[in-house]
């Protein structure tokens, strides 16, 4: 078979090679920062605009912590910053210096789940599990104020976190009937 033609190049400029992004980004303004994660102490320079979310995701690869919205409404990146429920896309790093810090990945291991997780299985408080690890700790964050919480508190406590899949009601279920075993 004839081999084509190379296309006539003449008065076209020659493409540039592209500046490659440096590997390593450099982080201006850079604050130092310490704080524990799920038991670990963590020390990092970060940017003051670093958001929470970003901090545990990016730079810690706890990628248990989810991002839905990132504008504070579904939830889905909720911790738990100093015994409280947080959404973490709401904070900056820099603001949990000397936090102790919860994420879904230090609440229990595969062999031994935490009771809220055990009742979540049992009473099928999860379908896609994107909403999931935000609302466990919404609500691990309640059992620890409120062991025995009504239902009315249980849907108060969850009430910024969404969920498309469940309706609730196996959440909420699933919740109470952790309740006294954690
Ligand atoms: S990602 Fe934080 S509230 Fe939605
Ligand atoms: S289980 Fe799918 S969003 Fe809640």
């Amino acid at each position: 078979m004839p081999r084509r033609k190379p296309r006539a190049t003449k008065g076209r400029r020659p493409t540039k090679t592209r500046a490659r992004r440096p590997a390593v980004q450099v982080v201006r303004n850079a604050h130092p920062i310490t704080l524990t994660v799920n038991g670990k102490r963590q020390e990092r320079r970060v940017e003051p605009r670093l958001l929470l979310v970003d901090l545990l995701r990016d730079h810690l690869k706890l990628k248990g912590v989810h991002v839905g919205c990132d504008t504070s409404q579904c939830g889905a990146c909720t911790v738990i910053v100093g015994g409280h429920a947080v959404k973490s896309c709401t904070m900056f790093a820099v603001q949990a210096e000397g936090a102790d810090i919860l994420t879904i990945e230090g609440l229990g291991t595969p062999g031994r789940m935490h009771p809220l997780q055990v009742a979540f299985k049992e009473n099928l408080g999860l379908q896609c599990g994107y909403c999931t690890p935000g609302v466990v700790l919404a609500a691990a964050a309640l059992l620890r104020e409120h062991p025995s919480p009504s239902e009315e508190e249980v849907r108060v406590a969850i009430s910024g976190n969404l969920c498309r899949c469940t309706g609730y009601r196996d959440i909420v279920r699933s919740v109470l009937s952790a309740a006294g075993r954690t």
